[in-house]
């Protein structure tokens, strides 16, 4: 077979055989396939398109191109949640001991911000000592005792994904539904979770614009984990203002807190019920969504998804008494504040240009290496509706 071949058959709008994305997926993550075939390749697919067949084979092909986790010595049904980013998501600090309060396991492997998107590594770094880099044994002997652990993704989940992306990155072929899910999918998929709950954001925030965009990227996602016997579940949910007040990495951990003490933001506390309610129902630990909201907030106003939070951080080396004093946080040098030149009402947000100035602040990172300061972050008190 060669490469060549298999370019010009996508470039003609034919359909490619497992065979050739299997060809084309080994010998990318091998390097015998060059970066200059891969990239007309993925620009001939961003064209041409790829039907789900063809999707779900790029998927299974670049999920098995390094190792697949094994969670199988964790007891109970094992659930992740995604999103396909926006700015000032705090909710995987929020959902990760909620659900697990429920006795329902999260094993959560997580990412580092990147652009206007942050990452939950580096918001959970922003809480002293927090050690994010578990082995996987101890991993599962966390989530086995705690119901709960996150760590890392380790290099080599989905290898072919991770220089793909990268490549798609640079060429202008990231926004592509097949390219999008099979990217997704695969790391997910690999990373070992029975059940996984998919929130895709729609909105400036987001990089899909469009409710029907949002929908099929969902039904796709769905489609391909549920063909390998997962259960998974999408939603999709507005990425149009950055959730909740916060965006930067310690004030993130402070909103999740107050969050988990039930006097969080009202738009992140109703994604993180809405998400978790699914997580549980995915988990088979709820018959209904109705029944999962109303243990996810007994689980709120008991304080037991607090406590959840601290064995978590204490488990993972992180000092548990920011719970009660945020100070112990790196603290910014300088605030400055900002007020409407007039009076009005706010109409709309641009959340992704919000995110920038975040980074831009020194919340996240314009390169995977850039450094991060884990104090810098804005609180917007205003959301779409309100008066200034
Ligand atoms: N996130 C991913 O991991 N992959 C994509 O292609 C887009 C968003
Ligand atoms: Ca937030």
């Amino acid at each position: 077979m060669r490469m060549y071949d298999v370019i010009a058959k996508k470039r003609d709008g034919g359909k490619l055989t497992k065979e050739e994305i299997d060809f084309f997926v080994k010998g990318y993550t091998s390097n015998d396939v060059p970066d200059y075939q891969a990239s007309a390749l993925a620009m001939a697919i961003f064209i041409k398109g790829m039907d789900a067949e063809e999707t779900t084979f790029l998927t299974q092909a670049m999920m098995h191109s390094g190792e697949t986790v094994d969670l199988s010595n964790i007891k109970g049904i094992k659930v992740d949640k995604h999103s396909t980013g926006g700015v000032g998501d705090t909710t995987t600090l929020v959902l990760g001991p909620l659900v697990a309060a429920c006795d329902v396991p999260v094993a959560k492997m997580s990412g580092r911000g990147l652009g206007h998107t942050g990452g939950t590594l580096d918001k959970l770094e922003a809480i002293p000592g927090f050690d994010i880099n578990l082995s996987i044994d101890d991993f599962i002997d966390a989530v086995n005792r705690h119901k709960i652990a996150v760590i890392g993704q380790t290099k080599d989940i989905a290898p072919a994904d991770k220089k793909l992306y990268a490549l798609r990155d640079v060429t202008a072929t990231v926004d592509n539904i097949s390219l999008i899910s099979a990217s997704i999918m695969s790391k997910k998929l690999a990373a070992g979770s029975d059940a996984i709950v998919l929130d895709v954001k729609m909105g400036s925030g987001a990089f899909i614009k469009t409710f029907d965009q949002a929908e099929l990227l969902a039904k796709t996602m769905v489609e391909l984990g549920t063909a390998i016997g997962r259960n998974v579940i999408g939603v999709i949910t507005s990425m149009e203002q950055p959730l909740g007040e916060a965006i930067g990495n310690s004030l993130e951990v402070i909103e999740a807190i107050e969050t988990l003490k039930g006097k969080g933001p009202e738009d992140l506390t109703e994604l993180c019920l809405t998400l978790g309610a699914n997580m549980l129902l995915c988990a088979h630990r709820v018959a209904t969504f109705e029944e999962g909201v109303a243990l996810l907030k007994e689980k709120i106003s008991s304080g037991e998804a607090l406590e959840k939070f601290k064995e978590f951080v204490t488990n993972q080396k992180g000092n548990a008494a920011v719970v009660d004093d945020y100070g112990l946080m790196k603290q910014p040098k300088h605030r400055i504040e900002y007020t409407a030149q007039a009076d009005g009402y706010i109409l709309d947000t641009k959340a992704d240009e919000i995110g920038i100035a975040s980074m831009i602040l020194g919340a996240g990172r314009k390169e995977i290496t850039s450094p991060i300061d884990l104090s810098a972050g804005i609180l917007l008190k205003k959301k779409i509706g309100d008066v200034v």
